[in-house]
């Protein structure tokens, strides 16, 4: 029996009957705030194709941190910039850089935050390629010491996890025996396992300064054509001793989302990424769409295609709105 004995409008017509079968309840815990860290202090310049998101100095993340706190998000993750680019992007590592300086600030003040850190040498090379170059070839296996010392340099400086972004294979092996032979062996990693080589990243390489000097990035990251490749890659940083693993973007990249989550039972990330951000900022400032309507909707996508983390540029603003 169908149509006048099974009437799915009964459960729709009131918010408390729509709120009592809502399958997907979207909160700020799951949330991770994308943040630039650079040299300095009192530096606050806003990226321009990223509206509300700035390049700052240590001083001034703090500041932003305890803003965040209060609205009620869990965690930050940080990228950095350094004083100076060369070759290998040795800045990734010290611990006077921007990154390893602001998790210190933040610890000091005691904000109560989780803080991620993104681990990669893009931003730090002066050719832009998050591995180091032979040749005009960006090098596997000699990457994987520099990205374990970054990840050891935010452990140390107080970071609860990191987060390797760069692609070289593996790094996540690396970097889980670089931290347990120091004895952190309690600091998680968060792999960007399927990062796929995507035009969504335009917005923050000018956030990062690290779009690459020549070349692009297809022989290390993946093709979005690939769906069936991300669970091989989800599979080989599970083994290597991930933690979480991310899916990144985010809304090109739903149903690889759903066979992560389906396949695997770890802690599925997303990472709803800059140009994402950045076309809902700008159609809502022309006033083309209603931007809490439309945020909130992208979110409980990306949750309910099955990440339980999810990176947005838009947290604060999801937040607010949720309070
Ligand atoms: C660094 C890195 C990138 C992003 C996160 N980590 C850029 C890239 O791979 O080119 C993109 C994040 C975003 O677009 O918001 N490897």
């Amino acid at each position: 029996m169908t149509f006048p004995a099974h009437r799915p409008r009964r459960l729709r017509r009131t918010e408390a009957l729509r709120g009592l079968v809502r399958e997907t309840r979207i909160s700020t815990a799951g949330l991770v705030y994308p943040m630039f860290a650079c040299p300095g202090s009192k530096v606050r310049t806003e990226v321009s194709s990223m509206p509300g998101i700035f390049q700052q100095s240590p001083d001034q993340i703090v500041e932003e941190c305890r803003e965040v706190a209060g609205l009620g998000i869990p965690a930050v993750i940080l990228f950095g910039l350094p004083e100076k680019k060369d070759e290998t992007g040795s800045e990734a590592a010290s611990p006077k850089g921007a990154v390893q300086l602001s998790i210190q600030a933040i610890r000091k003040a005691k904000v109560d935050l989780l803080v991620l850190t993104d681990v990669c040498l893009c931003e730090y090379t002066s050719h832009g390629h998050c591995g180091v170059i032979k040749d005009g070839e960006v090098l596997n296996d000699p990457s994987l010491a520099l990205l374990a010392e970054a990840a050891l340099s935010h452990a140390r400086a107080g970071a609860d996890i990191v987060a390797p972004s760069d692609m070289m294979d593996g790094r996540v092996a690396a970097i889980r025996r670089k931290l347990d032979e120091n004895k952190f062996q309690d600091i998680a990693i968060l792999s960007y396992a399927a990062k796929y080589c995507s035009a969504f990243y335009g917005p923050f390489r000018e956030a990062a300064q690290s779009a690459p000097q020549f070349g692009d990035r297809r022989s290390y990251q993946m093709d979005p054509a690939n769906a069936r490749e991300a669970l091989r890659e989800v599979a080989l940083d599970l083994e290597e001793g991930a933690d979480i693993i991310m899916v990144k973007p985010a809304l090109p990249y739903l149903d690889v989302i759903a066979r992560v989550r389906d396949r695997f039972d770890v802690p599925v990330a997303a990472y709803n990424v800059s140009a994402e951000f950045s076309m809902v900022k700008a159609a809502a400032q022309k006033g083309w769409i209603d931007e809490q309507r439309i945020v909130l909707e992208i979110i409980t996508s990306i949750q309910r295609a099955g990440a339980s983390v999810i990176l947005t540029y838009h947290a604060k603003d999801v937040a607010r709105w949720l309070k």
